[in-house]
């Protein structure tokens, strides 16, 4: 949610920071802007409303002086409407000092009446100008008392503060906020220094050769260096062309950890697909594969989980799981939740994120807490594993970004492995979570109940799903077609029972978010409760109706929706000539135990929405209002 870019170097900063910036405007992207220091020491800056390319093509039309330090952002909004003025960077009160920041400063109002009644002018209705124009005074201030510890000669405290009055500006600033920042400054008077904070919103920098690049986001920085820093919560760094420091917001310096990315530039284009919301769908099988590799040893048998050897104890003597997330990670935890008490029999709950922190949960002994969230970063997901870990529970992340703030924070944890996923729409996230889930069922099923049969069948079966999927896909444009039918219907029913009640919300998620079509998903016998009142004729419902345990159920359900005119959609087993009699329209899938078919019921679901976005000729990989991670409550 916005995205951040800054560097200091020996390149132009500028083609670095707008192609940062491309790369992260899959985290929002109403507006954006960059704000750099040329050579003579002048602080220039340019917004735009919209999409990158407005920002572009503004910089093409009217160019700013060369520089070799800036600072870029792209907004998604949530202090004031999408105009030029809200959006970042901002500028304290003497134009010398340009902040970007992700996060919210929750007591911005507070501030901005502190700093008006001393006659600051503010210019834009966001949050992050109150900071810009609260370090602006905290310089001004630290200048009047004399303190000239920001010019290279003086150095009072013989720290890392001590050279620059901007980062003693920015941690007593920071002393002053409440709520969560990612921030990047610069300020004319110190026209070589770059000075970056975190807390709550995460920031990377990416170590280069004479060069630094920082980032809300590793994929602004793949390109130019696999050498990263992590910061974490309440710490900082000094960046200058020839040096970083890193320190704690209250100036105690820290021996920087460098690490590696792993993730290459081109897990990051496009290639040949037209969206990367489709590339991803397409990419499920490989990333199953990669979740897989190395856990499943299927000659012995085994699941081996080696992200988790630190917690195995406490997994086996776990009496209780609560699985969190919000949206397609929920919906996946459900799917948990379901394999959890189905294969490993121990008693599993799953909840939203934002609703367990605040109901002052109940959390008994050997209770574990499983984090779930492609990007690591969620907050409301971030938040309850806090709450969870701090009444006791063990936390465990099932993440997807390497490195991430959720990942960081847990005891233990499995990574996805699924590669970037850019899309705002999550696809190979969940099917990868999903599967993960899997695995954590079969490891502790086999320690409790399973007996091996049991486990080698479903892990047979397991290996096999890339290739269901696979075949899955083939149908792609016969979807389309099918979809193509009902574009113009304006309101739908995703229905599913047991196993497929989560796959009917996270189908009913997926065509609301990219298409704007309403839908809902819900239990199949649920409908009988109150919404078979909105059948009418026509009506398109998907019934995903694939045999397993509670088929003849489903069966019934589609006979009364039939009878009322809904126009039934099934998602049903290969070869099952029952439902074909019974549905107006069948997109078959291949056979898998129950347990697993998820896995496979979801790939129509998401091809629907993704071709009902395209017909009706939605923005699918930028959905109007949405942005891919959503890091404020
Ligand atoms: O990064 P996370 O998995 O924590 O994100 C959770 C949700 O915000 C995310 O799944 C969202 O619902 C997607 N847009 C769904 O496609």
């Amino acid at each position: 949610m916005c995205g951040i870019v800054a560097y200091v170097g020996r390149k132009q900063a500028q083609p670095v920071l707008v192609e940062g910036l491309k790369r992260l405007e899959y985290r929002g992207y109403d507006s954006a802007g960059v704000a750099l220091i040329d050579a003579r020491g002048m602080l220039n800056i340019r917004r735009a409303v919209g999409r990158i390319a407005v920002l572009e093509e503004s910089l093409t039309q009217k160019k700013l002086p060369a520089a070799h330090i800036g600072i870029s952002h792209t907004r998604w909004a949530t202090h004031g409407g999408v105009t030029e003025e809200n959006a970042h960077p901002h500028l304290d009160s003497l134009g010398r000092i340009a902040v970007v920041h992700n996060g919210i400063i929750e007591n911005y109002f507070a501030l901005k009446s502190l700093l008006e009644e001393k006659g600051l002018k503010f210019k834009s209705q966001t949050d992050t100008e109150a900071l810009a124009m609260l370090i602006g005074h905290v310089y001004t201030e630290l200048q009047k008392s004399g303190d000239t510890s920001g010019n290279s000669s003086g150095n009072s405290s013989g720290n890392s503060s001590g050279n620059s009055l901007l980062l003693r500006s920015v941690q007593a600033a920071l002393h002053e906020v409440e709520g969560t920042y990612g921030i990047a400054v610069i300020c004319s008077d110190e026209p070589d220094t770059l000075v970056v904070a975190r807390k709550g919103s995460p920031l990377i920098i990416g170590v280069g050769d004479e060069e630094y690049i920082v980032a809300s986001d590793a994929a602004a920085i793949v390109e130019h260096t696999s050498r990263v820093i992590y910061l974490s919560d309440n710490e900082m760094a000094i960046i200058r062309p020839d040096s970083f420091t890193t320190t704690t917001t209250d100036d105690i310096e820290i021996s920087p950890v460098i690490e590696q990315l792993e993730i290459k530039l081109e897990a990051y284009e496009l290639g040949d697909y037209e969206h990367y919301m489709l590339k991803e769908i397409f990419e499920q099988p490989d990333a199953i594969r990669n979740c897989l590799r190395g856990r499943v040893e299927q000659r012995e048998g085994r699941i081996v989980l080696g992200g988790l050897t630190k917690v195995h104890k406490e997994l086996v003597a776990a009496k209780r799981f609560i699985l969190t997330g919000q949206g397609t990670a929920w919906h996946a935890g459900m799917v948990g939740d379901y394999v959890m008490e189905d294969l490993a029999k121990v008693p599993t709950e799953c909840t939203y994120a934002s609703e367990f922190r605040y109901r002052n949960p109940i959390v008994e002994e050997n209770t574990v807490c499983v984090a779930i969230s492609q990007s690591g970063e969620t907050i409301d997901t971030l938040w309850a594993l806090r709450e969870a870990r701090e009444k006791g529970a063990t936390g465990i992340g099932v993440v997807n970004v390497v490195g991430s703030t959720i990942a960081r924070e847990t005891d233990a944890g499995l990574y996805l492995h699924a590669g970037p996923e850019i899309g705002v729409a999550s696809t190979k996230a969940f099917t990868c979570q999903c599967v993960t889930l899997i695995l954590l069922s079969l490891y502790l099923a086999r320690r409790k109940f399973m007996g091996q049969s049991q486990l080698q069948e479903t892990i047979d079966a397991l290996l096999t799903i890339p290739e269901q999927i696979e075949r899955t896909l083939l149908q792609s444009s016969a979807i389309k077609d099918l979809t193509a039918n009902f574009v113009e219907r304006e309101n739908w029913l995703f229905l599913g029972r047991g196993y497929h009640y989560p796959v009917a919300l996270e189908g009913a998620l997926k065509l609301k978010e990219i298409s704007y079509i309403h839908a809902e998903g819900m239990p199949a016998a649920e409908m009988k409760h109150g919404p078979i009142a909105l059948i009418n004729k026509g009506m398109p419902v998907v019934f995903i109706a694939t045999r397993g345990s509670q088929y003849e159920k489903v069966v019934s359900n589609i006979e009364e929706v039939r009878a009322r005119g809904g126009e039934v959609i099934a998602i049903a087993t290969e070869g099952d000539r029952n439902i074909h009699r019974l549905s107006n329209h069948v997109i078959s899938i291949p056979h898998t135990i129950e347990p697993l078919q998820p896995l496979l019921s979801v790939i129509p679901l998401q091809l629907i929405a993704y071709h009902a976005a395209v017909l009706r000729g939605c923005n699918v990989d930028k959905p109007r209002n949405l942005a891919k991670s959503v890091t404020v409550e």
